[in-house]
C-alpha cells in the first residue's frame, strides 16, 4: 500500500463536479458580503460615513472597526493586523468597512455609498528606502518588523583568504500565489451563541483564533469545517482568517448565515505575496572550488503588516547559504515594513529568493575558476554527517549526492554542456540543487504537534479525521494509504472526513510539507491500540499469540499461513464490545537553535532535490524557450509515487512562471495588474517536458522513511533556468522574471555575434 499509486481519494468528485467549494454552498436566507477598502496605499481616514449605504435596498448592515464585538486584530505571529481599518490605511486594498446584504449587488452598491475622507501621506514601497533613518515610519522606530543573524566562524577573514570572492545583488518580485478557487467563508450562527464556518483554507484552527479574537467569544464557540479547497500554496495559510472573520462578524451581529467570496481582483490586490526581495550576496572560494565563507543580507518587503514574515524571514536565513558545508558565515535577514501589500507564505517560504542568489553565486564561481557547476557542487555539497551552513550536523538521511548523480545522467550533462553554441537559437543547460528542513523546525517549534481520529466499523470499513487539510496536493490519498497499510485493510475502505476543528485537536498549520510526517505519525498512533485489539480478537480466533498475527489485505494471519478474514475478525470484535476508534497526537523532535549566533538544530530532517533545465534563447527576440526539466528530489520514502511526480510537475511550472513571466506589478504603492489577465501565471503551453526523478534516503523524522513533500520542486527552479541562459548566451540576469525584453536589451547592449 505504502509506496504503490493508488488513486486519489479526491479525483473522481473533482473532476465530476460533486465536489463541494465553499461557493457551492447556499443557504436560505443567507447574506452576501463585500468589502470597502482603501483606494490609498498610505492615509489617515478622518472620517467614516456609513448612512448613504445604509439606506440602499437590501442592505442589511454596515460595519467598521467600531463594531467589533472581540479585538480588532487577526492574530498571526506579532498580532500587529488591524481587522478593520482604523485610524489609519497602511495599504492599497486595506479592508475599511463591511456591507451586508441580501445580494451581492446590494452589498455591492452599499459598498459604493460609504463615504470615507482621507487624508493622503507619504508613503515607503522599498526595503532599502523603508529602512533609511528619514523613511516615513510604517511599523515601530525602524520600520523593522524582524531582523534574524547568524554568526559562524570568520568571514572578514575568509573574504582576505579568497582565491576568489564573488558579489552580487539579486532582485526577486512579488508573486502573486493564483490558486484556481478565490478566497471565500460562509460562517452560519449555530445555538449557545456559536458560529459555525465553512470554507477554503489551509489552516483551519487559525480561522477558529481569527474567529474567536474578532467575535470575542470561546475558542469552544466556534467550530471551523474545511470546504474541499481549490488550491492554496501558501496563499490560504493565514489570509483566510481574515476572510472568515468578516463573514463571522456579520453573521454574528445579524444572526443570518453569512457567505462571502472574494473576486479575483480583490483577491489579488489584498491577500498575501511571496515577499519581494533583495540579497546582497558576497561569496569567498578557494581556487579547487572550496566555499569557505558566505556573506548573505536579505531584505524581504514585508508590506504593511508583519503577518507571517518574522517565520518566513527565520526559514529564508536557516536556507540562504544553499546545501554547502560552509565554514565562515554571516547572514543578516530583515523583514521590513513598507506601504505594499502584506506578503506571508508561499510554497518555500522565504527560501526560493535567497537559493535564487546563493545558485547564481555558484554557477558564476564555477565559471570563473573554469570548473563544471556540477563539480563546483560536488566539492561543496552536504553529505551524511555533514554541518549545515547554520551548524546542524546531519543523521545518515542526506540524499543530495545521490540526486545530482541522477539528474546529470537523465539530462545528458556532460555531452550537452561542450556543444558549441551558433545560430539564432541558441541552446543552453543549467543546474541547481536545493535543501528544505521539512515541517515548521525551531522557529514554529511550539505548533509542531498534529492529531488523529480514527474508527473502524464492523463491516471492514474505516474513517479517519486529521487536523491538517488537503489543498490538492494529496493528502487524504497519502495518509488514506498509510490507515489502510497500518490496519491491513483495502483501500478503498479508508474514508477521509473533512478536517474540523470540533473532532480533531489543534494540529498546527498545514504548511511547511509537514502534513505526511506528522499527521502520518499522528494516524500511526491513532491506529497503535485498534491494531492491538485485532491482534488479539484475531489472535483468538487463530489460536495462536496476538503478536504474531499479521494484518494485510484484509486477512489476519498466523506465522504457519493459516489465516481468517478481517470481517469475521470484526464480527467477534462487535459481539465482543471491542472499542475500535482511537485518537493518536505527535509531537516534533526537537530542536535547539540559538537565536543570538543563529545556530543550532534547525529542522528535525532536511530533503535534497536536484534540477536541470534546458533552455533555448532566441537572440534576435530575446524569448526563452524551455525545453526540458530533469527534477530529482530525495523525498525519504515516495508513499505515492505518483502523488510525488504530479508535485514536481506542478512545482516545475510554477517555478518557471517565477523565473520567466510572474511580477505583481505595484507602483508607489498601488497594484496595478490584479487579474488574471495581465498577471501572467504558465498555461499548459508554455509546460515543458518534465522529468521527475525520486530518490528515497530514508529519514528517521517521518512515517516509512519519509521526510515531507511539497514545496521543494518550485524551489530550485529560477536558478537553473538564469544559470542555462547563461550558458545559452554568456549573460547573466540577477533579477526576476527574466523576460523576453530584459533578454532582447541584454543582448543589444552586449552585442552577441549572430
Ligand atoms: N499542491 C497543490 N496541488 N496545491 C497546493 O495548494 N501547496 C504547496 C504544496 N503543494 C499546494 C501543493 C505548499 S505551499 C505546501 S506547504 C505543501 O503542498 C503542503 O502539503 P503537505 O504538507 O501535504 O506536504
Ligand atoms: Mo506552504 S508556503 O508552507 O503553505
Amino acid at each position: 500500500m505504502v509506496g504503490s499509486t493508488m488513486p486519489r481519494k479526491d479525483a473522481m468528485d473533482k473532476v465530476t463536479g460533486k465536489s463541494m467549494y465553499v461557493s457551492d454552498f447556499y443557504l436560505p436566507d443567507m447574506l452576501f458580503v463585500k468589502v470597502l477598502r482603501s483606494p490609498y496605499p498610505y492615509a489617515k481616514i478622518i472620517s467614516i460615513d456609513t448612512e448613504p449605504a445604509k439606506s440602499i435596498k437590501g442592505v442589511r448592515g454596515v460595519f467598521t472597526a467600531k463594531d467589533c464585538p472581540g479585538k480588532n486584530r487577526i492574530p498571526i505571529v506579532m498580532d500587529d493586523l488591524r481587522f478593520l481599518a482604523e485610524d489609519y490605511v497602511r495599504f492599497h486594498g486595506e479592508p475599511v468597512a463591511l456591507v451586508a446584504g441580501e445580494t451581492e449587488e446590494s452589498a455591492e452598491q452599499g459598498v459604493r455609498a460609504i463615504k470615507v475622507t482621507y487624508k493622503q501621506l507619504q508613503g515607503v514601497f522599498d526595503p532599502l528606502e523603508a529602512m533609511k533613518p528619514d523613511a516615513p515610519k510604517i511599523y515601530g522606530t525602524d520600520n523593522i518588523f524582524k531582523h534574524w543573524q547568524v554568526r559562524k566562524g570568520d568571514v572578514d577573514k575568509a573574504m582576505r583568504e579568497a582565491d576568489l570572492v564573488i558579489e552580487n545583488e539579486y532582485r526577486t518580485p512579488h508573486q502573486e500565489h493564483a490558486y484556481l478557487e478565490p478566497q471565500g467563508m460562509l460562517a452560519v450562527p449555530t445555538e449557545g451563541g456559536g458560529i459555525q464556518i465553512i470554507g477554503s483554507m489551509q489552516c483551519p484552527f487559525y480561522v477558529r483564533e481569527g474567529v474567536s479574537w474578532v467575535l470575542g467569544i470561546p475558542l469552544a464557540n466556534v467550530r471551523v469545517v474545511q470546504a474541499t479547497t481549490g488550491g492554496g500554496f501558501g496563499g490560504k495559510e493565514d489570509c483566510p482568517s481574515i476572510v472568515a472573520a468578516q463573514a463571522a462578524l456579520v453573521a454574528f451581529l445579524t444572526g443570518r448565515p453569512t457567505r462571502i467570496i472574494y473576486t479575483r481582483e480583490e483577491d489579488i490586490l489584498s491577500m498575501s505575496k511571496r515577499h519581494a526581495a533583495i540579497v546582497k550576496s558576497q561569496y569567498a572560494f578557494k581556487k579547487d572550488g572550496t566555499l569557505i565563507g558566505a556573506r548573505v543580507k536579505y531584505y524581504l518587503d514585508a508590506g504593511a503588516y508583519s503577518t507571517l514574515s518574522p517565520v518566513v524571514a527565520w526559514r529564508g536565513t536557516v536556507h540562504s547559504v544553499g546545501p554547502y558545508k560552509c565554514p565562515n558565515v554571516e547572514v543578516d535577514t530583515w523583514a521590513v515594513a513598507t506601504n505594499n501589500v502584506p506578503s506571508g507564505a508561499f510554497r518555500g517560504f522565504g527560501s526560493p529568493q535567497v537559493l535564487f542568489a546563493a545558485e547564481c553565486q555558484m554557477d558564476e564561481a564555477a565559471y570563473r575558476l573554469g570548473l563544471d557547476p556540477f563539480e563546483i557542487r560536488r566539492r561543496n555539497i552536504l553529505r551524511d554527517g555533514d554541518e549545515t551552513p547554520t551548524g546542524q550536523r546531519l543523521k545518515a538521511e542526506v540524499g543530495l549526492e545521490a540526486c545530482v548523480n541522477h539528474v546529470i545522467e537523465a539530462s545528458h550533462w556532460y555531452e550537452k554542456r561542450s556543444k558549441p553554441k551558433c545560430g539564432t537559437k541558441r541552446r543552453g543547460i543549467g543546474c541547481s540543487t536545493v535543501f528544505y528542513g521539512v515541517s515548521l523546525g525551531a522557529g514554529g517549534k511550539h505548533l509542531d504537534r498534529a492529531g488523529a481520529f480514527v474508527q473502524v466499523m464492523y463491516d471492514g470499513s474505516a474513517v479517519f479525521g486529521v487536523g491538517t487539510t488537503e489543498m490538492g496536493q494529496g493528502m487524504q490519498t497519502v495518509l488514506s494509504q498509510i490507515v489502510a497499510e497500518e490496519l491491513g485493510l483495502p483501500y478503498e475502505n479508508i474514508r477521509p472526513i473533512p478536517t474540523d476543528t470540533h473532532i480533531v485537536p489543534d494540529s498546527g498549520p498545514t504548511v511547511a510539507s509537514r502534513t505526511t510526517v506528522m499527521s502520518g505519525q499522528a494516524l500511526i498512533n491513532a491506529i497503535k491500540p485498534i491494531k492491538e485489539e485485532l491482534q488479539r480478537v484475531a489472535g483468538e480466533i487463530l489460536e495462536c499469540n496476538p503478536n504474531l498475527v499479521t494484518i494485510k489485505h484484509g486477512i489476519a494471519t498466523r506465522p504457519d499461513g493459516k489465516g481468517v478474514e478481517v470481517r469475521e475478525v470484526l464480527k467477534r470484535c462487535l459481539a465482543e464490545r471491542s472499542h475500535l476508534a482511537s485518537s493518536g497526537w505527535a509531537v516534533a523532535s526537537d530542536t535547539s537553535w540559538d537565536i543570538n549566533t543563529g545556530r543550532g538544530d534547525a529542522y528535525i530532517t532536511y530533503a535534497f532535490a536536484a534540477n536541470v533545465v534546458e533552455v533555448e534563447v532566441d537572440i534576435e527576440t530575446g524569448e526563452i524557450d524551455v525545453l526540458n526539466v530533469w527534477a530529482s528530489h530525495d523525498v525519504g520514502k515516495a508513499i505515492n509515487p505518483q502523488l510525488v511526480e504530479g508535485q514536481i510537475e506542478g512545482g516545475v511550472v510554477q517555478g518557471l512562471g517565477y523565473a520567466l513571466m510572474e511580477k505583481v506589478v505595484i507602483e508607489q504603492g498601488i497594484m496595478k495588474n490584479n487579474n488574471l489577465s495581465t498577471y501572467l501565471i504558465p498555461t499548459a503551453v508554455d509546460a515543458p517536458n518534465i522529468e521527475p526523478i525520486i530518490v528515497e534516503k530514508p529519514s528517521n523524522a517521518g512515517p516509512y522513511g519519509a521526510k515531507g513533500f511539497g514545496e521543494q520542486p518550485l524551489m530550485g527552479i529560477a536558478p537553473a533556468v538564469a544559470n542555462a541562459i547563461f550558458d545559452a548566451i554568456g549573460m547573466r540576469f540577477y533579477e526576476l522574471p527574466i523576460t523576453p525584453e530584459k533578454v532582447f536589451a541584454a543582448i543589444k547592449k552586449g552585442g552577441i555575434n549572430i
